[in-house]
């Protein structure tokens, strides 16, 4: 019999290869590849003359019911996932550790409970013990959650038979779990495959909601969520500086809704509050005039927040290869923009470090930031600041032409409500907002020419 070949998974993206490697062929990230047992062969063909049971086809036009949704009890968490959770659906919660998970499915759980709802929570992390001091600081030891901790999905599930299915069913962590339906240590791409399959088709059996959570973490000895994220219905990642209070919960596949609204939370003592209002988060507080800084107006779904960018440009005297880095940004956005201010705007970055920052711990993915992004950048060049009441947005092109973006209008009106009076964006863009002085910029260089006529 031949030798089974090797095998080395990608602990981030699941792909396959017969030879180790360290950077990963498919999603290029270093040190993720590990060694798994070797796949089972199926080399007998199909007998299509015995067997098989015949399937039915159906036709798309039938009457559905509309989706229910259930309440989780927190109102931003309904809107991230698109009002509610879906009954029988499996939803993946990714995140950074420490970033604050377990404490928001612990409240989530909780609020559920209290309203009627059956809520099983697993930890397969923390002590049932952790859990329930953790539970009386949130103010909610008297929730009636079923908790405990174990890691084997099969007495878990042999557990759950044995009584009627639960609303909610949360496993914290995924990665902590053990299938003995294959071999290998909980957290390799195959254990962690395997759990999650049993799980979600206990779920989808059962009708029940499902929450796993899944640590992102870039050590290649355990499995990212990424290799789940076909499995399941919703990816939801939770986000933010675990240095800053803020929390962005933001779903990255939806099969159930859209996935461009957010939901906002501040991490307090007690827990995580919701921040119904966010507009005006992510603006420090800016007093006195500085150089370097912008504020541009967001749009997450359909709620407008308004964040401050910050740049520094530091000269460098050496021949010394001069650093960029960002934080809440694209760094390849970055690149292009400083290229189209050079090569167009004859701005000269070539021998300066430069350092952008969003403030907050926000993470900027609206390409309409370009502009404010822009302004900041020639603002701590010029060493001019900008007026305080002034927000910058609008797409930069190669051409260093300013494009228009969606919902201009929705963004100017939520300034103006704060109190910006002044407003430069896309030259086309012929909203009138009262309150609000609007120039439109034919391309960059009217926005340097701009910059380097303000006080
Ligand atoms: P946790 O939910 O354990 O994170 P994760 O499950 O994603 O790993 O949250 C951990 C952090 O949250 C911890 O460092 C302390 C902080 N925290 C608060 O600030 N306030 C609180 O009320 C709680 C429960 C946690
Ligand atoms: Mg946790």
């Amino acid at each position: 019999m031949a030798k089974p070949k090797k095998r080395f998974i990608c602990a981030e993206c699941g792909s396959v290869s017969h030879r180790w490697q360290g950077q990963c062929p498919d999603c290029s990230e270093w040190n993720t590849l590990v060694e798994e047992a070797p796949e089972t062969k199926f080399s007998a063909k199909h007998d299509l003359s015995s067997g098989g049971k015949p399937i039915t086809f159906e036709s798309l036009d039938v009457a559905t019911r509309p989706l229910e949704r259930q309440t989780t009890g927190l109102a931003e968490f309904d809107r991230a996932l698109g009002g509610g959770v879906v009954p029988g659906s499996a939803i993946l919660m990714g995140g950074e550790p420490g970033i604050g998970k377990s404490t928001l499915l612990l409240q989530a759980a909780a609020a559920i409970a209290r309203n009627g709802g059956d809520a099983v929570y697993i930890s397969g992390e923390e002590a049932t013990g952790q859990v329930r001091m953790r539970a009386g600081r949130l103010g909610l030891a008297g929730a009636p959650i079923k908790l405990a901790a174990a890691t084997s999905v099969r007495d878990i599930l042999t557990t759950l038979a044995g009584s009627a299915p639960p609303a909610l069913l949360v496993i914290d962590s995924i990665q902590t779990m053990h299938s003995d339906m294959i071999e290998g240590a909980p957290g390799t791409v195959s254990q962690v495959r395997a759990s999650a399959f049993e799980l979600i088709r206990y779920a989808k059996e059962n009708n029940v909601a499902l929450v796993l959570v899944g640590h992102v973490t870039k050590d290649g000895n355990i499995a990212g969520p990424r290799v789940l994220e076909h499995m399941v219905d919703v990816v939801m990642s939770f986000e933010g500086e675990r240095s800053h209070q803020y929390r962005i919960l933001r779903a990255l596949k939806n099969r159930f809704g859209a996935v461009d609204e957010i939901g906002v939370f501040a991490m307090e003592g007690q827990g995580l509050a919701e921040v119904s209002n966010p507009s005006m988060l992510f603006l420090s507080g800016r007093e006195a005039p500085v150089a370097g800084s912008s504020v541009f107006p967001a749009l997450e779904g359909t709620r407008p927040v308004l964040v401050e960018i910050q740049a520094l440009i530091v000269r460098l005297q050496s021949g010394a290869t001069p650093r960029r880095s960002v934080v809440g940004w694209e760094s390849s956005r970055l690149a292009m923009l400083l290229a189209v201010l050079e090569s167009r705007c004859g701005l000269n970055f070539s021998s300066a470090e430069v350092y952008l920052n969003v403030a907050g711990g926000y993470r900027l993915s609206d390409p309409a930031a370009d502009l404010a992004v822009a302004a900041a950048l020639v603002s701590a060049l010029a060493d001019k600041p900008l007026p305080l009441n002034s927000i910058w947005f609008g797409e930069v092109s190669l051409s260093a032409e300013i494009r228009p973006v969606s919902h201009a209008s929705l963004r100017l009106k939520e300034a103006a409500k704060l109190g910006f009076d002044m407003a430069s964006g896309p030259a086309d863009e012929g909203q009138k907002v009262s309150g609000l002085r609007y120039s439109g910029l034919k391309g960059l260089m009217a926005l340097v020419d701009r910059v380097m006529a303000s006080a």
